[in-house]
């Protein structure tokens, strides 16, 4: 029996998705690190404001690491320095890395920088079972990561504001652009408009709310099943990994 603890940081709304992400991370963590056995793990999304030495002490079974490039949520620090730096500060704790891995050398990467997995959210959008509609989907696959912004207006907008050094990435759009920069505008507006704004229906959704999704859209080209990623991720991990090393070792 697998038991999956899930320290979840977003609104109900994304439960459902929240759930899809947990179970596919969970697959994804389970192949790359071949465990078949019961395990119990505990997810706990690292931002830097909530510490993870903290973490750590806290006797969690797993901490992901996850850096700025993540889709929704997340800190100002990059995958390819946090991770390693996590994996120091909590061992011997395991890391699962997150933010920007969308493919199989993203997932190599990830190992090489000392993490035992990885967490993937935004490669997931544009899959079948995720539970966004398909205006949200369509738009992902037409973003690239330039695309993205991490703002703190939907937050403001939405009534939901999170801890300074967390914002939010998203996908650029009408509401993004117009009040970017402008927070503190924003927030007077906000006490007038806001009940509004919560209550806008699914013509506004790409253009007002959060689309929420990270710098991997690059990566997200069409709508898939979500097996099929999985198995297109696992796959293509394990020819990086079986052919990187000795390409890059062949003259030594
Ligand atoms: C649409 C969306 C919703 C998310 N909802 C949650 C959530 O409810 N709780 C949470 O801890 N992380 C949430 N995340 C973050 C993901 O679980 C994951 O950590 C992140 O997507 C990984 O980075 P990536 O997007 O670059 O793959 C969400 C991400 C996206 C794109």
């Amino acid at each position: 029996m697998q038991e999956v603890r899930y320290a979840s940081m977003l609104k109900s709304s994304n439960v459902f998705y929240g759930w899809i992400v947990v179970s596919i991370s969970t697959l994804v963590f389970a192949i790359v690190r071949g465990v078949n056995d019961a395990f119990s793990v505990f997810f706990v999304a690292l931002l830097e404001e909530f510490g993870w030495s903290r973490a750590a002490v806290a006797g969690v079974d797993v901490v992901t690491a996850q850096g700025t490039e993540a889709g929704g949520h997340t800190g100002l620090v990059s995958t390819l320095p946090l991770v390693p730096a996590v994996v120091d500060a909590v061992a011997p704790v395991p890391v699962i890395a997150a933010g920007g891995i969308a493919d199989g050398r993203g997932i190599a990467a990830a190992l090489m920088l000392g993490a035992e997995g990885v967490w993937i959210g935004t490669r997931f959008l544009a899959t079948r079972e995720c539970g966004v509609s398909d205006a949200y989907k369509a738009r992902v696959v037409a973003a690239t990561g330039d695309d993205t912004v991490l703002t703190d207006v939907f937050d403001i907008a939405g009534g939901m504001p999170w801890p300074d050094g967390v914002s939010g990435r998203a996908i650029r759009n009408r509401f993004s652009e117009r009040w970017e920069r402008r927070e503190e505008e924003l927030r007077t507006w906000a006490i007038e408009h806001g009940d509004e704004y919560r209550s806008l229906g699914p013509d506004a959704e790409i253009a007002e709310k959060a689309v929420w999704a990270g710098e991997a859209a690059s990566f997200v080209t069409g709508v898939e099943s979500a097996a099929d990623v999985v198995r297109g991720l696992v796959a293509d991990a394990a020819g990086v990994l079986t052919a990187r090393p000795q390409a890059v070792l062949r003259d030594r």
